[in-house]
């Protein structure tokens, strides 16, 4: 059960200049579908539930599965709870033993994110749990205008953010955004420079699906330990069981399009871990 503090995975990411991938599951089968990758590949790897997910499975069925189901694994992975701005819901996660969690307190002014930020922080600390924090927020593609872009705070800001907080990563918008990219993004890879060379911590990469692998490779190299996917993981979960139902068209055997599902997140799994270089390096 190598289930390791995060901080450890993104501690080595970062010094080595690789990546993590921290993947959304949506339940039972993704779940085991990610893990089986991270066997397979033998990867170190971040597994996030988002809200709705904590919500729909239900916290105490979805940490029961995690503790099942890591039981076996041989590589370090750890459970993250992804933007969350309910601080109920992050301090039952962390009681129950999630080993980091996203405060995205990105709708509130920054020094009232701040001062919350700094409690979540101490509140972590007591469980040994990394918390990430943002301060601009990430839109989904579908609800952007082509040319909108998310508004950045000033670096100034930003790293202070950081330092006076105490988190341990911190989420950019970099021109990033969820969902998937009309074209490939423009991102404003100097930005992760900046920040990380102002406040020698690591950073998040949100919105991953549809980068292309050399902006992977440049932003990584520039300090992105932590590479968050998750459409890619919807995406190849509901097309390989539409393509299993267009091909076997009449058979309504659960397990056989189960099996497919699996067999497509765990290529797609797989396949971010080899982009990010992660391939090999769990210890
Ligand atoms: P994508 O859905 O674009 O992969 O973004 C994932 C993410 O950043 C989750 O926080």
């Amino acid at each position: 059960m190598p289930v390791v503090p995060t901080q450890r995975i993104i501690e080595r990411a970062f010094a080595d200049r690789y990546g993590v991938a921290a993947i959304n599951v949506v339940n039972d089968l993704t779940l085991e579908a990610v893990l089986a990758a991270a066997e397979q590949q033998r990867s170190p790897l971040i597994v996030q539930t988002s809200v709705k997910t904590v919500e729909q499975v239900g916290l105490n069925v979805l940490y029961s599965m995690w503790l099942e189901m890591t039981e076996p694994i041989t590589v370090p992975v750890a459970l993250h709870l992804d933007h969350c701005p309910s601080r109920e819901l992050i301090s039952a996660c962390l009681a129950k033993g999630w080993n980091s969690v996203l405060f995205d307190a990105s709708k509130l002014s920054v020094e009232e994110n701040k001062r919350q930020c700094v409690e979540v922080v101490a509140e972590a600390e007591r469980y040994g749990a990394l918390v990430e924090g943002e301060i601009e927020g990430f839109k989904r593609v579908e609800d952007m205008a082509d040319d909108e872009e998310v508004e950045e705070q000033s670096l100034e800001v930003a790293v202070d953010f950081v330092k006076s907080t105490g988190v341990d990563i911190f989420a950019p918008a970099i021109g990033n955004a969820h969902g998937m990219y009309r074209t490939t993004p423009k991102l404003d890879s100097q930005r992760v420079t900046d920040i990380v060379a102002a406040t020698g911590k690591p950073v998040a990469l949100h919105g991953g699906t549809g980068m292309t692998p050399d902006q992977f490779s440049d932003l990584i190299a520039r300090g992105c330990a932590k590479v968050n996917i998750s459409t890619a993981l919807k995406i190849a979960f509901m097309k390989s069981g539409y393509d299993f139902m267009t091909e076997h068209p009449g058979e309504y055997d659960p397990p056989s399009i189960f099996r497919a599902q699996r067999a497509a997140v765990l290529e797609m799994a797989a396949s971010h871990m080899r982009l990010f270089d992660s391939v090999g390096r769990a210890w």
